[in-house]
């Protein structure tokens, strides 16, 4: 059953794949406020805690699918393949915004086989989405972030701030020089929602980063500044770290931490993302995060 309420007619409605996700709970009141009925796709439904905005509808897929025949929109903030799904299924999607990952550029050449999948994986899903919406006549927009950090659902700098507060301290790859550029979900929840509204053309791709670049190691000690805890970096010869990290993955005390993450801290993974600045006023906000910025936020109900 398509919705096709009169309200449905003057409000537009935007399917939001992903929506429990770090970017998804930061665009749907920025969604809400620009007007759009959002149809929240989520396995697990409204994440505890997050508000009821009555112009969301928490759906899972196959009732997106059967309830959104009429959505002209699609923001997907999840796996690129369910958003293959929808931009297969709805027929009437004019405009699709969907995040993908400057991975697929900064680790093409690692040396371990399983990130090299993951990026030939999600270049071919690019691909996919990009001929679909050329041979549909839809309008695509992949967008690649780098670094996500924002309400501690990444594995990456909420780890970071999570082994801070256990451990105190933070074991790096020697200088640890290599440059960074973390950029907050609600920034980029922000350019998605511009690139929605945007009417002219736009490119098959923009990168994304944060307001700020800046070295592996002080991107680190914000983290420590966040959590008031005192600066403990633990430099570690190269060949030191893996040793440790390899024993550490053995014994299962850790996971998702491979020699390649290790090795990548003295290297850059740097986007240029003037395009979007100039195109969608993109202005990520530079790296300063708080305690705030490693749980979900408190969100008003509108
Ligand atoms: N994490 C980063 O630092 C980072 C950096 C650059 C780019 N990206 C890109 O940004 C996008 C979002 O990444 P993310 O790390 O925030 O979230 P994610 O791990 O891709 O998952 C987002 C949400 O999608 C749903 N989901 C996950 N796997 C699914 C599956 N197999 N089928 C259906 N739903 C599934 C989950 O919600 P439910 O369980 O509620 O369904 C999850 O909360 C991805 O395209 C990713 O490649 C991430």
């Amino acid at each position: 059953m398509a919705v096709s309420t009169d309200k449905s007619i003057s409000t537009p409605g935007v399917l939001l794949t992903g929506a429990s996700s770090q970017i998804g709970i930061f665009a749907i009141p920025k969604l809400v406020g620009a007007g759009f009925r959002v149809f929240a796709v989520s396995r697990k439904g409204k994440p505890p805690g997050y508000p009821d905005y009555k112009q969301v509808q928490w759906l899972n897929e196959a009732s997106a699918m059967d309830l959104c025949q009429d959505c002209e929109y699609l923001l997907s903030a999840g796996p690129l393949n369910l958003a293959k799904k929808f931009l297969v299924a709805v027929d009437r999607l004019k405009t699709a915004i969907v995040f993908s990952s400057s991975s697929v550029e900064t680790k093409q050449r690692s040396n371990d086989p399983v990130e090299r999948q993951q990026v030939f994986d999600m270049l071919g899903l690019e691909s996919d989405l990009q001929s679909r919406a050329e041979n549909t006549g839809k309008k695509l927009l992949i967008l690649r972030p780098t670094l996500i950090y924002g309400c501690g659902l990444d594995t990456n700098i909420s780890r970071l701030a999570s082994w801070v507060r256990r451990f105190g301290f933070i074991p790096v790859n020697g200088k640890a020089t290599g440059l960074r550029q973390p950029v907050h979900a609600d920034d980029l929840a922000q350019v998605a929602v511009a690139a929605l509204h945007f009417k002219g053309v736009l490119p098959h791709t923009l990168s994304l980063g944060g307001g700020e670049t800046l070295s592996y190691s002080d991107m680190a000690m914000r983290i420590f500044a966040a959590m008031e805890k005192p600066v403990r970096l633990v430099r570690l010869p190269e060949w030191l770290f893996i040793s440790l990290l390899r024993f550490a993955c053995r014994l299962r005390l850790i996971s998702g931490v491979n020699p390649e993450m290790v090795k990548r801290q003295n290297a850059n993974l740097v986007m240029d993302d003037k395009a979007a600045r100039d195109l969608l006023d993109y202005d990520p906000r530079p790296f300063v995060p708080t305690v705030a910025d490693f749980s979900l936020p408190a969100l008003q109900n509108e």
